[in-house]
């Protein structure tokens, strides 16, 4: 199973891509995490990214579109991989289709996680992360269900983004509005698209997705 999940910031990728590994064995590529690792460890490429990461811009095609190439090349992805918050734009999905053609491969679906702009706001600013793990907590909807304690790892430290903050969380949503419809009809004429209704509770969400996902198999 090939799978794009896409959405716009804090529609809820990393939530459901949390539940989708837990029933299906593929790798969870997010180019988001990649540029995060990069960033903590203080990397030739995790300095760049920061650069524009800290603006709420995104990190120039060709750094990105390496990144994923490399790791699609990788053998844990032969069997399927799930790309989440990759391509954002028409380079991004050109260069993702030869990076499949090239191998013998294509996309089997496009998750769109659909949720308004207005509620995305709210959802970042509320967001937290377990520092042990990376699961993904939300001040009023989605609370760890022991008080303090990460689900996943039973860590106890949590953080908020940088880009979480504000300041940034406005221009990430102008930047990525202006390329997500562009990106939808893409994936709509190639056949591959299904459209998700992310504004119901994790768990709908979930259930929707998970009947896309079966329906593949
Ligand atoms: P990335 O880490 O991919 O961030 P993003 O796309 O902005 O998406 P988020 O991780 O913020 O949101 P999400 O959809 O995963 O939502 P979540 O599940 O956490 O990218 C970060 C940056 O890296 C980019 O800004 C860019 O600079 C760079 N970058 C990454 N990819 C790139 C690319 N391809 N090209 C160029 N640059 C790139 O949910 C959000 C919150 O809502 C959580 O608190 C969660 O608990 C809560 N929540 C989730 N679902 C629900 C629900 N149904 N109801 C209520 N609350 C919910």
């Amino acid at each position: 199973m090939n799978l794009v999940l896409m959405g716009l910031p804090g529609a809820g990728k990393g939530t459901q891509a949390q539940k989708i590994v837990q029933d299906f064995d593929i790798p969870h590529i997010s180019t988001g995490d990649i540029f995060r690792a990069a960033m903590k460890n203080e990397t030739p490429m995790g300095l760049q990214a920061k650069q524009f990461i800290d603006k709420g811009e995104l990190v120039p095609d060709e750094v990105t579109n390496g990144i994923v190439a490399e790791r699609l090349s990788q053998p844990d992805t032969a069997n399927g991989f799930m790309l989440d918050g990759f391509p954002r734009n028409l380079v991004q999905a050109d260069s993702l289709n030869e990076m499949l053609a090239a191998a013998d491969r294509k996309l089997d679906a496009v998750v769109n996680i659909h949720v308004n702009p207005e509620v995305l706001v709210e959802r970042l600013s509320g967001r937290f992360i377990c520092r042990e793990c990376g699961a993904t907590y939300h001040k009023l909807y989605n609370m760890p269900k022991v008080a303090d304690t990460c689900d996943v790892c039973g860590g106890h430290e949590f953080y908020q983004r940088d880009d979480d903050k504000p300041e940034t969380v406005k221009n990430r949503l102008d930047v990525n509005i202006k390329l997500n419809t562009p990106l939808i009809d893409f994936y709509e004429k190639q056949g591959v698209l299904h459209n998700i209704d992310g504004e119901q509770d994790i768990e709908k969400v979930y259930a929707d997705v998970k009947a896309v996902l079966e329906s593949l198999s």
